[in-house]
């Protein structure tokens, strides 16, 4: 066991001797931001002190005089307002990292208590190229689906596709009118966003004719018109309009999957919002039925008079044509994914301007529960896990030179480009396939990581010249951390596997803060998954690389005498491997040579 989890389940102990009706779940150990203190703190009998009125320095030495930890650490010493500080003994230490080393673990454990999290990520609209802003949700949530894996959680992850909506009735529209002027049927992605403006600016147009003013009722344009009514038969069966919605569908899941397989990232299901169709009318039915929904001027909405914060903000589940809305589809969504996977937690990644709706599916949510038969249904957490936007480096929304909103694709291939070139630069030596492939695990690391490094709900500067950097907290820095530590082992004649299971020695203050950062790969990734926040894994890492270089800056490896040798030839393979398996959990992939 990991001495900081042994730390914490003693320390849970020795407060239910001291206080047998706490609740010690909340009696946590980690690390200690100032390692002059000590290498793990608890801050835990402080709270526990305050709630019930107890003085908290003395709660902590009577939960002292009950902890029995010798076997792991230093003696253990109460700080300031009744901080407990523990300082590992080094036999503790070398005994963690000898385990790593057999094989035993990698510094994390898998979750005692498993749970079900359906993850809701990536989910683009149908018939509009994946753009720069896609590519945050789906690596964020591909992150946090590889962590929770990781920790053992069971996962599933459904791409809730945008394949229905208004927006198809004027693509139906335009995809007849191309048809008429080429006798053939558009058979790209571009081709159907061209259609999807031309009608849009017709609209757009028609609409600007109109003088003012024109009473209360909205305009409507003839083009506005007839694509409506290509709706219309679209969500009545048409047959023609159904052909012509499918083959919409295959040509963006073509560029979905080109996208998908280049990042790395698959999903379990890819249930779009067409899926949830047949459920909607019965779901508004019972919304009505159980008094949450109610009409309101001819369309159904959902109130949340109690709620201060969205008592303004009623939601429509029904509009007053009859048509169903986000919300809708939102809500059948999640009572399908209830009743099918019965999660623990279902978490949506989306960009911040969807707070609104989901605070108001999550409160609608609440009241529906609430008439459940509790014993009878599983009900799970709901998490909104949103993020900032990509800034160009003028502080504005990033977009190409001439304007227009950046391609996913063009941007992925100007990242492996642009490391080629400095992969070519650097080791011009290397076959020019080895350089292509370095190149494409570079780009779209970096890439990935500028994305996953910032706190999530911040906007971010995207800069090629920052991501792509060797030195700072880039990707390539990461990676290369790891190649510059694989290429000892390519010089190291000596080593062989065996030496995994010999005795560590640590001696070098540099060492010592090496190993020590090891033992907390698993609070970083245990981090991640409770705030769904990569970042932390990402600090973790950055500051794993340093450590490494301060210690291999001042410990020789190679010409060390043999027990040392292999002693730190251990820490720098259990770094590698920490490396590579958090890189790992961010989706970056890692190479030998750079
Ligand atoms: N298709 C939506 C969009 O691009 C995102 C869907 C997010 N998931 C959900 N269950 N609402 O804005």
């Amino acid at each position: 066991m990991l001495p900081h989890k042994h730390i914490e389940l003693k320390l849970q102990a020795a407060v239910r001797a001291v206080l047998p009706d706490a609740d010690v779940s909340a009696v946590l150990v980690r690390p200690c931001p100032d390692p002059k203190f000590g290498d793990y703190q608890s801050n835990a009998l402080m709270s526990l002190a305050k709630v019930r009125k107890l003085n908290p320095r003395q709660l902590a030495s009577e939960t002292l005089a009950k902890l029995v930890v010798s076997d792991v650490c230093e003696k253990v010493e109460i700080a300031g307002a009744g901080f407990l500080n523990f300082r590992l003994k080094p036999s503790a230490l070398a005994q963690s990292l000898e385990s790593a080393a057999r094989g035993e673990h990698l510094f994390f454990v898998k979750s005692a208590s498993p749970k079900t999290a359906v993850i809701d990520f990536s989910s683009p609209n149908v018939a509009k190229p994946m753009h720069v802003g896609h590519i945050r949700s789906t690596i964020l949530g591909d992150c946090l689906a590889r962590t929770l894996r990781l920790l053992g959680h069971r996962v599933v992850t459904d791409n809730h596709i945008g394949d229905w909506g208004t927006q198809f009735g004027m693509l139906l529209l335009g995809w007849k009118r191309f048809w008429v002027d080429n006798q053939k049927v558009p058979s790209d992605i571009e081709t159907l966003v061209e259609i999807y403006k031309s009608v849009q600016a017709e609209i757009k147009n028609q609409l600007a004719q109109f003088v003012e003013p024109r009473g209360t009722l909205k305009p409507v344009s003839d083009t506005e018109n007839q694509s409506r009514m290509e709706l219309v038969k679209l969500q009545s069966g048409d047959a023609e309009n159904l052909k012509i919605w499918h083959e919409m569908i295959a040509l963006s899941q073509n560029q979905f999957d080109t996208i998908y397989a280049r990042l790395g990232v698959k999903f379990d299901h890819a249930l779009g919002e067409s899926f949830y169709n047949p459920r909607l009318k019965p779901l508004v039915d019972e919304l009505l039925a159980k008094n949450i929904a109610r009409e309101s001027e001819g369309a159904i909405a959902v109130f949340f008079e109690d709620n201060p914060h969205l008592k303004e903000h009623p939601t429509l589940v029904r509009k007053s044509d009859g048509g169903f809305n986000y919300t809708t589809t939102d809500l059948a969504t999640l009572a399908y994914r209830l009743e099918t996977w019965k999660p623990d937690e279902i978490i949506y990644v989306t960009d911040g301007r969807q707070q609104l709706h989901f605070q108001q599916l999550f409160a609608t949510f609440a009241k529906w529960k609430a008439q459940l038969p509790s014993a009878s249904s599983h009900l799970p957490k709901l998490a909104h896990v949103w993020f900032g936007s990509i800034l160009g480096e003028d502080g504005k929304p990033f977009k190409t030179r001439s304007g227009e909103t950046v391609k996913l694709a063009d941007l992925l291939d100007e990242a492996e480009e642009r490391a080629f070139k400095i992969v070519s630069d650097k080791s011009p030596e290397l076959a020019e396939t080895q350089r292509r492939e370095i190149a494409r695990v570079v780009g779209l690391g970096a890439v990935k990581y500028a994305d996953l490094l910032p706190n999530r709900q911040s906007d971010y500067v995207f800069s090629w010249d920052k991501m792509l950097a060797l030195q700072g907290n880039t990707a390539p820095y990461l990676q290369y951390a790891y190649a510059r530590i694989r290429s000892i082992f390519r010089k190291s004649e000596t080593w062989n596997k065996e030496h995994r299971t010999k005795n560590i020695e640590l001696k070098a203050p540099e060492e010592i803060a090496l190993a020590k950062h090891l033992l907390n790969f698993g609070l970083a990734l245990e981090a991640v998954a409770a705030e769904y926040r990569p970042n932390f894994l990402c600090n973790y890492l950055f500051e794993l690389a340093g450590k490494f270089t301060s210690f291999y800056e001042n410990c020789p490896v190679l010409k060390a005498e043999e027990a040392t040798r292999v002693s730190r030839l251990v820490l720098c393979d259990l770094t590698a491997r920490v490396l590579k398996q958090g890189l790992d959990v961010l989706g970056i992939e890692v190479v030998e040579q750079m």
